[in-house]
Parts: structure tokens; C-alpha cells; sequence
């Protein structure tokens, strides 16, 4: 059974704020995106690739692209219409049983460590899962008016990850809920959760860091910097 590999990379990275989409920005001499599939590519290098990108991308380079079979969808509005678009078109390929990660385009720093882990703690899972690292600081509610309205408790409050693996037919019907229900959903595991199901947490590494804004971009060198003189990456 083919792996699956979904990188929505559709995204204008708005707060960034830079001239072109965060996923084209130099990171460490090559643009993120290279970075990212390079980073997928060493762990899983037999997985198929489906690439979300805008139809307006004026700055994506195939060379990029280090998967043997790969191709190319058309993103959407939203993430989710993204990922979306991507599982319609390999619906004449991907069973419905077969293993789907979904991982976002701004994220570099993923290990292959954790990409093979994810993948091992999923093999026989009957929902699917995602990489998660423990919440570290004390979380705070606002009342709406700047002032604490309670304090979370810490324990148990994990940072969603990428990737987040399910099984393709479960996947399509749950974004397809998502989207008839109308409910914007920010990750693959909350469309799961929706229709009732529990999706596994798979501890990961906290670095796996998402580039939002733009003071991420040097954190993230910093991070591959300190990946490389481990002897585990
Ligand atoms: N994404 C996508 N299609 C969209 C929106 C986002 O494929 N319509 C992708 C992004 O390229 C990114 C991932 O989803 O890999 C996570 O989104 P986010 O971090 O929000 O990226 P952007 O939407 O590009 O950034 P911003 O929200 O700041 O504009
Ligand atoms: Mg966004």
C-alpha cells in the first residue's frame, strides 16, 4: 500500500509579510519549500506527493521537487480546500485504507526522526493521528476585554503538528463534513474530531516549528543549524 504525502503549499503568508509567499523565502541558501521536501523526501522517499500550490504561483520551481512520482493540484481558498482538492484528484489511485499525511509547506524543521515514528505509530491505527508537543507555558483566557478570565490548566494542552496522517477515505469524508457544515477548520485531526472520533497524539519534537512571521525565519535557521550537529537527523 502506497504512502501518501499532501503538502498544501497554496498559502499568500500574509503575516509574514514579505514580497513573496513564506514558502519561497530563503532559508539557510534555498528556498523553504526545497527544505520541506527535502526533509520529507530523506525519511520517505517511496511516499507519492501531492503539491497544493496557488495557479497564480509565479515563483515554484519543479527542481524542488526530489519525489520520483509527484504532481501538482490547484489550492483553494482555504487550507482545507486545499487538501481537499489534493485527495479528490488521487481518488482514482488512493484506496480508501491507504495512509495520507498531510504536512504543511512551512514547516522545514521537521525531522526525519519523527516523520518515521508518526508513520510507525499509525501503521494500525484505526483513526490516524498527528505529531504533538506539550504545551510549556501557563495559558491564560481573556475576558474580551484584556484582562485573565481563567487560567487553563497546562496539563493535558498539547501544540497541534504537522504532519497529521489519516486514512484516505475517513480524511475525504471528514473535510467534506467540515466544509458542508460550513466550520473552517486549521488542521486535518479537527475535521476527525468533529465527526466524534479521537485522533492519537504522537509526541514530537517541540522545533518543528511553523514559519508564521517573520521573526521565524532566523529562528528556523537557527533550528536546522542545531539539527545538523545532532548525529539522529
Ligand atoms: N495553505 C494552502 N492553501 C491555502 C492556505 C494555506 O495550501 N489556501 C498552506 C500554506 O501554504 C501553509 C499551510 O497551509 O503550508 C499552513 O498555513 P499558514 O501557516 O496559515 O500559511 P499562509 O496561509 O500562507 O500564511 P498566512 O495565514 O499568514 O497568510
Ligand atoms: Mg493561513
Amino acid at each position: 500500500e502506497p504512502l501518501w504525502l499532501v503538502v498544501p503549499a497554496a498559502g499568500q503568508g500574509r503575516r509574514m509579510g514579505a514580497a513573496r509567499p513564506k514558502q519561497y523565502l530563503p532559508l539557510a541558501g534555498r528556498p523553504v519549500l526545497a527544505h520541506t521536501l527535502a526533509r520529507l523526501h530523506g525519511a520517505l522517499p517511496e511516499a507519492r506527493l501531492c503539491l497544493c500550490l496557488d495557479p497564480d504561483d509565479a515563483h515554484f520551481d519543479p527542481a524542488w521537487v526530489p519525489f520520483a512520482d509527484w504532481r501538482r493540484v490547484a489550492g483553494g481558498a482555504e487550507r482545507a480546500d486545499s487538501v481537499a482538492n489534493a485527495l479528490a484528484a488521487i481518488s482514482g489511485e488512493a484506496t480508501e485504507q491507504a495512509l495520507v499525511l498531510v504536512h504543511d509547506v512551512a514547516r522545514p524543521c521537521v525531522t526525519a526522526a519523527d516523520l518515521r515514528r508518526l508513520c510507525e505509530a499509525l501503521s494500525d491505527d484505526p483513526v490516524g493521528g498527528l505529531l504533538a508537543a506539550p504545551v510549556a507555558d501557563t495559558m491564560k483566557r481573556d475576558d474580551g476585554a484584556g484582562r485573565v478570565a481563567a487560567t487553563e490548566a497546562r496539563a493535558g494542552l498539547w501544540h497541534a503538528l504537522t504532519p497529521q496522517g489519516f486514512r484516505y477515505g475517513l480524511l475525504r469524508r471528514a473535510l467534506a463534513a467540515a466544509v458542508e457544515a460550513g466550520v473552517t477548520v486549521t488542521d486535518e485531526a479537527s475535521a476527525v474530531e468533529a465527526l466524534g472520533l479521537a485522533p492519537r497524539l504522537v509526541p514530537g519534537r517541540r522545533d518543528n516549528l511553523k514559519i508564521t512571521h517573520p521573526e521565524d525565519l532566523a529562528l528556523a535557521e537557527q533550528i536546522l543549524i542545531a539539527q545538523r550537529a545532532e548525529s539522529s537527523i
